[in-house]
């Protein structure tokens, strides 16, 4: 796999939930992927989500690059202040990654997904991962097309 062939992501959490679905969405839409899950050798399904490079990606070891509407200064979901807080600082570091990066024309967004029926998210969830991760992959698609000079920075709620 090279960059030549096309556009390229790279996922990490691929192996299952919202991860996995990116990694199908975006393979769909022409993506060559490089799929991070922690446990390649029981990464079976994600094998088959399409021309995939899979590889070991801890991100303990590395970061995230996902979101959270909990991470919200001004929206109060839920009470679990360890998730909320590590949500906040993933905030702090994409403005941060935006302007040490910008330069280089590379565009750093974070998106909250909605509330998703994965493994974390639960049964109750209202969205399928294919609900949250069409659209996810849309704004992956246009934002590789932003001009850096017309990004604003806001947050939503
Ligand atoms: N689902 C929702 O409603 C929702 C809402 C808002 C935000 N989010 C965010 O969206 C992201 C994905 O959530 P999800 O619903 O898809 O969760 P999930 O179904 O529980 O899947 C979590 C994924 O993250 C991987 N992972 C966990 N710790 C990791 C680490 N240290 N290094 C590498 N991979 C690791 C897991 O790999 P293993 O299989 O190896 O454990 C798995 O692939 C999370 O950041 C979550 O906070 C989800």
């Amino acid at each position: 796999m090279t960059a030549e062939s096309g556009p390229l992501a790279v996922i990490t959490g691929a192996n299952r939930g919202l991860g996995l679905g990116l990694t199908r969405q975006l393979t769909a839409r022409g993506y060559a992927v490089v799929a991070g899950c922690r446990s390649p050798e029981n990464a079976d399904e994600l094998r088959r989500a399409g021309p995939i490079a899979v590889v070991g990606v801890d991100t303990a070891d590395a970061d995230p690059i996902m979101s959270s509407r909990l991470g919200s200064m001004t929206v109060n979901f839920g009470h679990d202040l360890g998730y909320n807080t590590s949500k906040a600082a993933l905030n702090v570091a994409t403005v941060v990654l935006a302007k040490e990066l910008g330069e280089r024309g590379v565009v750093c967004v974070t998106v909250h997904p909605g509330w998703v029926r994965t493994d974390m998210g639960g049964p109750a969830a209202p969205l399928s991962v294919d609900e949250s991760t069409g659209p996810l992959a849309e704004l992956a698609c246009a934002s590789a097309h932003v001009r850096v000079d017309q990004l604003t920075c806001e947050f939503f709620v």
